[in-house]
């Protein structure tokens, strides 16, 4: 009776397990894959959560079978028998669990390290957090950026710097996941390999304007990533050219560089972000002390339906006087104000 019970449990608990896993399974329940990290990582995932539901499956089949079997009828009043330990049964439910925990800690130590290996002349990107923007600056092609902007195939060494307080990079869709930490620089790597758009999400409460601190990630090919080195290097530090529309050009940069596009819509700038005021609209008529103080001072004036504090307030200390007059003229020449 005893044996054929255990027998019956343990076949009801597979079962479940085995249904609850299959059906959990077959559940897109993870973002698109798209770096070659993004298989290793998930193959930890599922490794971790496959042992989790058989074992809770077991446990909850166990337990409702024996609810089910062994209650007491409502005449019985006895108390139950006492028990002394098992140490057979000890041994194991000890052994296990310790097994499974050891080969999740190997299993991941292993997927983790293949998954941060890169080639020795990787393509390397600076990524800079500071409350509540992204920036990436690139080496190689000499740009700094708002986006992420990778090369699809070529695996890219991500090196991250933290200005004020502790972030996380993240971006789904590739699953390394890193914090950026003041006064050190920690890595992480992506080998990006579907072209298209997705989001940088900081992962790491910052402040008040964590959950908006966003960028975009773009993948392209690796003609149109040649045509992005190129954009726009002749208002740049190492081409001598065009110095025209010098002022407005830089205006612009910093406008990219300082993460400004990661909030503002401005159609000059060609960003959407509506995390923050329209410039476009808000900045119809407004003269050029008032865009100086917006930016420097952000919560001396609050645009009406949005919160005070979400802006960064440093952006005295942040930009040369050069650069800040240029984004002044930028934004008043982009909405015709002056
Ligand atoms: Cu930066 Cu959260």
């Amino acid at each position: 009776m005893r044996r054929r019970a255990i027998i019956q449990m343990i076949v009801i608990g597979v079962l479940a397990g085995i249904v609850t896993g299959g059906v959990a399974y077959f559940v897109p329940w993870l973002p698109d894959a798209a770096s070659t990290q993004a298989g290793l990582i998930d193959e930890v995932y599922w490794f971790v959560a496959i042992v989790c539901v058989v074992i809770f499956a077991l446990v909850a089949g166990v337990a409702l079978y024996a609810g089910w079997k062994f209650r007491a009828p409502d005449d019985d009043m006895d108390d139950g028998s006492p028990i002394h330990g098992h140490t057979g049964l000890e041994i194991w439910w000890t052994a296990i669990p310790t097994a499974l925990v050891v080969a999740m800690a190997v299993f991941s130590g292993i997927n983790l390290s293949r998954a941060e290996a890169l080639p020795s002349d990787a393509r390397v990107v600076e990524v800079t957090a500071q409350q509540f923007a992204w920036s990436f600056q690139y080496p190689e092609a000499d740009k700094t950026s708002g986006d992420l902007v990778l090369e699809v195939d070529v695996p890219v060494k991500i090196n991250l710097h933290a200005n004020d307080v502790i972030h996380s990079f993240w971006v789904p869709e590739f699953r390394m996941k890193q914090d950026a930490v003041p006064g050190i620089v920690t890595t992480t790597a992506i080998t990006p390999t579907k072209v298209g758009e997705y989001d940088v999400i900081c992962t790491e409460l910052c402040g008040l304007g964590h959950s908006v601190m966003r960028a975009k990630a773009i993948v392209l090919s690796a003609e149109d990533y040649a045509a992005w080195e190129k954009e726009g290097e002749g208002g740049g530090a190492g081409q001598g050219g065009g110095t025209g529309t010098g002022g407005k050009a830089d205006g612009k940069a910093v406008f990219d560089s300082a993460g400004c596009a990661g909030c503002h819509t401005l159609s000059a700038a060609g960003s959407t972000a509506e995390v923050g005021p329209d410039l476009d609209t808000i900045l119809v008529g407004a003269d050029e002390p008032f865009v100086r103080e917006s930016i420097i001072d952000p919560n001396a004036e609050i645009a009406e339906g949005y919160q005070p504090n979400v802006m960064p307030g440093d952006y005295e200390q942040r930009l040369s006087d050069e650069e800040l007059d240029a984004l002044v003229q930028f934004l008043l020449d982009s909405v015709g104000s002056s």
